[in-house]
């Protein structure tokens, strides 16, 4: 499985369009692409279709990219209990569904996902434990890792320390903001030191004055010569979160990946590495220093 990259192409939201955007994303060197089942804010087939034409087209295969989509407790699709008496049946239609959405190609090898998220716990633990194990046995064939996102730190340590959690989480997907627990902190230290990746979503959406006001973000961005975007994702990369990047633009898409090359670059340089290394110090003690990685 190819690793999961420190910036992953989210497409929620994008309707119509999510095929283009995928397609576009892929084109402009994103790798890793995130989705859902949910049809209210993804558009799973669509993500499969950009997919698809990108390998077609043989700007990547499949093996280059690492592919993420989620089954979701509460979605309308799988609500019917007489088609779905159970929550493991309902996970099992959703994961076929999804491995036929987002097969790259014909091929049959090509059909498994590198990660499937359950989009929250449910209000239940047990119920939780269910899902996952129903999710579980479709490991290692068709789903390489598993993942919990909307999680608190609560509920991710009883996630963990309950019997049979095999696979356990390897990737825990939350909103990173200053609301969240002030930006998630003890969620993050918990996957610091159970070697868990911490994707971030919403991340300039819920921190608009943070990114675009803050000395610190802004010493990056003059001294790499890049947005303040793009040094706010570094600094976010930094601190060892994986950044979800949801961009309509395929200007942004490029300027955020070759931004992300010249911090790069930057911190090759002594100035460059101080200077990055005290403004990831000062955004550690704003939102949380992370312990245990
Ligand atoms: N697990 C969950 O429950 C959950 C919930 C929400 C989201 N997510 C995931 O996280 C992904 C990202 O979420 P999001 O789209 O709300 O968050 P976001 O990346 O914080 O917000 C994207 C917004 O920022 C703007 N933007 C401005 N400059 C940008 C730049 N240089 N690069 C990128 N964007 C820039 C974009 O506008 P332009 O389009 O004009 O660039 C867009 O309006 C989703 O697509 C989804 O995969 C997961």
């Amino acid at each position: 499985m190819p690793p999961m990259a420190s910036m992953i192409y989210g497409t929620a939201w994008k309707g119509a369009e999510t095929g283009r955007l995928v397609y576009e994303a892929i084109k402009a060197g994103f790798r890793s692409i995130d989705t859902a089942a949910m049809a209210r804010h993804y558009n799973e087939a669509g993500c499969g279709d950009g997919i698809r034409r990108a390998v077609h087209e043989g700007l990547v295969s499949r093996s280059d990219l690492y592919i993420q989509t989620k089954f979701s407790p509460h979605d309308d699709a799988f609500a019917d209990t007489t088609r779905y008496p159970d929550i493991s049946s309902q996970v099992d239609a959703s994961v076929a569904q999804s491995l036929s959405r987002l097969q790259a190609s014909d091929n049959p090898r090509d059909r498994y996902l590198d990660c499937l998220v359950l989009h929250s716990p449910y209000p239940r633990h047990e119920d939780t434990l269910v899902a996952w194990r129903a999710l579980s046995a479709h490991v290692p064939e068709f789903i390489r890792s598993l993942g919990i996102s909307n999680i608190t730190h609560h509920e991710l340590q009883g996630l963990l320390d309950s019997p049979n959690v095999n696979p356990p989480p390897a990737v825990v997907q939350n909103r990173f903001a200053a609301s969240e627990h002030g930006w998630d902190a003890a969620t993050r230290s918990l996957c610091a030191s159970s070697k868990i990746a911490y994707q971030g979503f919403w991340t300039l959406t819920a921190n608009q004055r943070e990114w675009q006001t803050s000395d610190y973000v802004g010493a990056v961005a003059a001294g790499a010569g890049v947005s303040r975007a793009v040094a706010w994702y570094s600094l976010m990369i930094g601190m060892d979160i994986v950044v979800l990047n949801g961009t309509t633009n395929v200007d942004h898409m490029r300027e955020d990946l070759a931004g992300l090359g010249r911090i790069v670059e930057w911190r090759a340089t002594e100035e460059g590495e101080k200077v990055f290394e005290q403004c990831l110090a000062a955004m550690g003690s704003r939102t949380g220093t992370v312990h245990g990685s």
